[in-house]
């Protein structure tokens, strides 16, 4: 890391921020809380949105550039906040400067990128790790230990969905191409996530998209796994769906609420039994427990973490790769 490269032992971790949008802004706001944070950096790519948002958050340094951000020696970790399709050339520019790296999902645009990116924070034993803070939710993480220790017997399926119901301004990101947006990259990405916690990578893809001006608007996806489990996911641009999940074993079920991919609690369903609630340490729609699994990481040199592991993410970003291959969905330039 900076400085010399040494762990932030008996100081806060420095946080760098690149990009100034919405959930910058989200991240800037919950690390205030946090001890063993500080935002020390913000980069933009004008230094006017910079310091706009360095006076906004009371952040020290406003950097007008993503290149003076990466050189910062007093960052140790930069999150990366930019739209889908900026993600690779900006953690790319961070690591080859040698700084820690928390990147937005999904985490690139395509596997090819995101295996270059992991690539190359290995060679250089830098830290990088996708912002999937669903992974590093307490209620996602109980219901994982849950399914690992055989709760529901053999996990036969998987359901998901995440819709919103618009309508977005025709100038939004999710709708422009250029920026890979669409339905599947931001929102498909936790359902694909959720299935892959528990099911791993699957053998067969099968999926349907409703394209409209270079970008799905609705997206369904089968998944089959060689165990013979189903994974039956969806999302969507123009439905405002029900947003649940639920996973189902040979001998019972877990259910979550709307708002899967952050929930305070779920249900487990054991033939036989009264269902059972079980409710994680709040709060779940914070992203303090994403970036306290990021300081533990830093503090202890690890380089990738166990929770939001990177061979997790290239899996996930296979698996988006071929069901825009089926829905036949390309972005400029590829
Ligand atoms: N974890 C979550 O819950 C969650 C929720 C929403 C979004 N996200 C992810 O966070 C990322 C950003 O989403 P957002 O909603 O914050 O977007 P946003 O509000 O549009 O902000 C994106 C920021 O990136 C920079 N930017 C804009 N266009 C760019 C371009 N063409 N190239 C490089 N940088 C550009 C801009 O900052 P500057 O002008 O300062 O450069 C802009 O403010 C996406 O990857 C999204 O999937 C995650």
């Amino acid at each position: 890391m900076s400085e010399g490269g040494g762990r932030p032992e008996g100081r806060p971790v420095r946080w760098g921020i690149l990009a100034t949008g919405s959930i910058a802004g989200k991240l800037a706001g919950d690390l205030a809380p946090l001890p063993d944070a500080e935002v020390t950096a913000v980069g933009s790519r004008s230094p006017q949105s910079a310091e706009a948002f360095a006076r906004r958050f009371g952040i020290p340094r406003a950097h007008g550039s993503w290149a003076a951000l990466a050189a910062d020696p007093d960052v140790d970790v930069v999150y990366v906040a930019t739209p889908h399709n900026a993600h690779h050339a900006a953690v790319r520019r961070c690591l080859e400067a040698g700084k820690a790296v928390l990147c937005e999902k999904p985490f690139t645009r395509s596997a090819a990128q995101a295996e270059e990116l992991v690539d190359l924070a290995r060679e250089r034993g830098v830290f990088l790790m996708e912002a999937m803070w669903m992974y590093c939710n307490p209620a996602i993480r109980r219901m994982a230990e849950l399914v690992r220790n055989g709760a529901i017997g053999e996990v036969t399926a998987v359901h998901a969905d995440f819709g919103i119901g618009g309508p977005l301004d025709p100038g939004h990101r999710l709708l422009d191409p250029a920026l890979a947006g669409g339905a599947l990259l931001d929102l498909g990405v936790y359902p694909v996530s959720f299935a892959h916690l528990v099911l791993g990578e699957p053998a067969e893809i099968a999926a349907w998209g409703r394209l409209r001006g270079g970008v799905d608007v609705s997206t369904g996806m089968l998944l089959g796994y060689a165990s013979g489990a189903v994974a039956a996911l969806t999302c969507s641009l123009v439905a405002d769906t029900a947003r649940t999940a639920a996973v189902t074993g040979s001998r019972g079920r877990i259910e979550f609420p709307r708002g899967f991919f952050s929930p305070e609690r779920f249900t487990l369903h054991r033939e036989g039994a009264e269902p059972e609630e079980f409710a994680g340490p709040g709060p779940a729609g914070s992203f303090a427990h994403q970036a306290n699994e990021v300081m533990r990481c830093l503090r202890a040199g690890e380089t990738e973490s166990p929770l939001v592991p990177l061979d997790g993410s290239l899996a996930v970003m296979r698996t988006l790769d071929a069901v825009r291959d089926r829905i036949g969905l390309r972005y400029p330039g590829e």
